[in-house]
C-alpha cells in the first residue's frame, strides 16, 4: 500500500535557526567565491575579431570574476582553472593541474591578453572541443570526479563550420555530459545573430554579454554560484519549479526512502551540522506541488517499498557554508 500524499510526512532538517520555518523561506545556496568547488576551463577567442581592446576587457573581467577564488591543487572546496585560446584552431595554454595559486592564474590571463593572434576568423567549435579535452584530462584516475565542471567561453564571433563542426551540436553533447557552459559575448561588430547564437550554446540563463554593467557579478552569481549549488547523485534538488531547467535552485535535496533509516540519517546529519539544527515535519502546498510529479519519477526509477515516505535533508556540504 502506498502512503497517500496527505498522511505522508515531509521532513526537513535546517542547519540554522535563521531559516524561519513556516514562513516559506527556502534555504538558499551560499555564494562565496572563495570556497566554490569547481573545475573551470576559460576559453578565450584571441583572434583579430576580439582584438587588443577586446582582449584587455576580457582579461580584466576574468581577473575580477576569480579575484576571490581559491585556485589551487589542494583538494577540498577549491577551484581549478585551465585556459584555452582559439581562432581558426585552438591552443591549450594551461591544464587544470597547472595553477597552484590565484595570483599566477591572473597574471597569465593578462599575458595572454597582450598577444592577440593573426587569425581573422574564430571557430567556437574548436575552442569548445579543446576545453572538453582539458576537462577530461583533468579527471584521470577519478580525481575530483564529484566536482562540477564549467566552461566559460569568451567569444567575439559566432561561425559554424558546417554540419560536422557545429558548435551548438557540440555544446549540446557537452551539456548532456553534465558540464555547464557560460558564454560571454564581446560584440565588436554589432552582429545581431551573434549573441543569439551564444544563447544556444550556453546553459539556460547563462549567456552574458559585455553591455552588462555588472558582468563579473552576473557571471559569479548567475553562473558559477548556481552551478556550485547541486545535490549528490541519487538526490533530487528542490527548485522553484519542477522540470524547469532555469528554475531557482535551493540548498535542499530530496530523496524517497525507507522511513526509519532515513529518519535516523536525517537526524544524525542535522546533529552534525550545528548545535541549533533540528528536525521538523512539514506539509506546505508549494512543496506538495513539487513533490507530486517527483513521486512518479522516482517510483518509476526505483520502486518504493511499502510505507516509504518522502524525506528531505539538506546536503550537509558547502551549501550552508558562507
Ligand atoms: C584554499 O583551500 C585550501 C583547502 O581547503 C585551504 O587549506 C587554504 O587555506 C585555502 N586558501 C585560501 C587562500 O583560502
Ligand atoms: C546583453 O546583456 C544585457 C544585460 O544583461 C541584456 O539586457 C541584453 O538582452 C543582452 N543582449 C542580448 C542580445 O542578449
Ligand atoms: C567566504 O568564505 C571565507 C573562507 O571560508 C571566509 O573567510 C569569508 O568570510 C566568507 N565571506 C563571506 C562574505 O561570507
Amino acid at each position: 500500500m502506498r502512503i497517500s500524499l496527505l498522511n505522508s510526512i515531509f521532513l526537513v532538517c535546517f542547519g540554522s535557526l535563521r531559516l524561519a520555518y513556516g514562513q516559506n523561506i527556502e534555504p538558499e545556496c551560499a555564494c562565496n567565491m572563495s570556497n566554490l568547488w569547481l573545475d573551470v576551463v576559460v576559453v578565450i577567442d584571441n583572434s583579430q575579431g576580439m582584438g587588443h581592446n577586446g582582449l584587455d576587457e576580457v582579461a580584466a573581467n576574468i581577473a575580477t570574476v576569480f579575484a576571490q577564488s581559491n585556485i589551487t591543487q589542494v583538494l577540498g572546496q577549491t577551484t581549478r582553472v585551465g585556459i584555452v585560446t582559439y581562432g581558426k584552431t585552438a591552443t591549450v595554454k594551461y591544464h587544470l593541474t597547472s595553477f597552484h595559486d590565484t595570483e599566477t592564474f591572473i597574471s597569465k590571463i593578462f599575458d595572454i591578453a597582450d598577444k592577440p593572434i593573426t587569425d581573422t576568423t574564430s571557430y567556437i567549435y574548436t575552442g569548445l572541443l579543446a576545453a572538453q579535452t582539458v576537462l577530461h584530462d583533468g579527471r584521470v584516475n577519478g580525481k575530483r570526479d564529484n566536482v562540477r565542471q564549467v566552461i566559460i567561453l569568451y567569444a567575439s564571433a559566432y561561425k559554424s563550420q558546417g554540419q560536422e563542426e557545429d558548435p551548438v551540436q557540440l555544446a549540446k553533447q557537452i551539456k548532456e555530459d553534465g558540464i555547464d557552459i557560460i558564454t560571454v559575448g564581446f560584440n565588436q561588430f554589432g552582429d545581431e545573430y551573434f549573441l543569439a547564437g551564444l544563447v544556444k550554446i550556453a546553459t539556460p540563463g547563462m549567456a552574458f554579454n559585455n553591455t552588462n554593467a555588472d558582468l563579473a557579478g552576473e557571471i559569479q552569481m548567475n553562473g558559477l554560484c548556481k552551478i556550485n549549488c547541486f545535490c549528490p547523485t541519487a538526490w533530487t534538488q528542490y527548485t522553484s519549479q519542477f522540470g524547469l531547467a532555469s528554475a531557482r535552485k535551493f540548498a535542499l535535496c530530496l530523496k524517497l526512502s525507507d522511513i526509519d533509516a532515513m529518519w535516523m540519517a536525517a537526524k544524525i546529519a542535522c546533529q552534525h551540522m550545528d548545535n541549533s539544527a533540528y528536525l521538523v515535519s512539514e506539509l506546505d502546498e508549494t512543496k506538495h506541488n513539487f513533490i507530486y510529479p517527483q513521486r512518479f519519477f522516482i517510483h518509476r526509477m526505483e520502486p518504493c517499498p511499502d510505507g516509504a515516505l518522502k524525506i528531505a535533508i539538506p546536503y550537509p556540504n558547502d551549501m550552508f557554508a558562507n
